[in-house]
């Protein structure tokens, strides 16, 4: 039995560990101080899935900044892929953010994780012919 709740500081270790085993950690981005930041902005909106046995498999980093909904580290613990974990993060997901009025969801793709899209456009997301920038404003290492 799965069970989406929002992430509590003492996840913090699974989910990092999750975030290793999906191979979603990048040495630029420290994932203690993303934890700690996203826990200072809506952290009701940082949600997890825990399995029968209480065990975190699962995790989704939502935002919302009055325009565009944003996910960002959805990641299902490789073992538990398959089973339905990811589309129940992306539900709960998008309820959240239609719950606070938000109109549309976006979220990023690294290039070299293309496999992903097929995921995403299963739950109706579709692609944007765009371009994203960057610039950092806080080095993290
Ligand atoms: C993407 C991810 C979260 C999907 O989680 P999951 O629990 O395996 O997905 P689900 O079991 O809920 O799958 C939902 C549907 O998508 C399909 N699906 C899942 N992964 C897929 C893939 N890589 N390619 C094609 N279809 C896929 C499933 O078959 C299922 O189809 P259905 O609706 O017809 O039953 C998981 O593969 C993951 O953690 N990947 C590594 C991290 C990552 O890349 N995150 C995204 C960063 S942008």
């Amino acid at each position: 039995m799965l069970r989406i709740r929002p992430f509590r500081l003492e996840d913090s270790d699974a989910v990092i560990g999750l975030w290793r085993e999906c191979d979603l950690l990048r040495p630029w981005n420290d994932p203690q101080k993303d934890i700690e930041r996203k826990l200072t902005v809506q952290p009701e909106l940082f949600i997890v899935a825990e399995n029968a046995e209480g065990a975190v498999i699962g995790s989704a980093m939502i935002g919302y900044e009055g325009h565009r909904g944003w996910v960002y580290y959805l990641a299902v613990k490789p073992a538990c892929q398959g089973q339905g974990a990811g589309r129940a993060l992306m539900h709960e997901a998008e309820a959240l953010l239609l719950a606070r009025g938000c109109p549309k969801i976006q979220l990023l793709v690294r290039a070299g994780n293309s496999q992903v899209v097929d995921f995403y456009e299963r739950q109706g997301y579709e692609k944007s012919d765009v371009l994203m920038l960057g610039k950092r404003l806080i080095p993290d290492s």
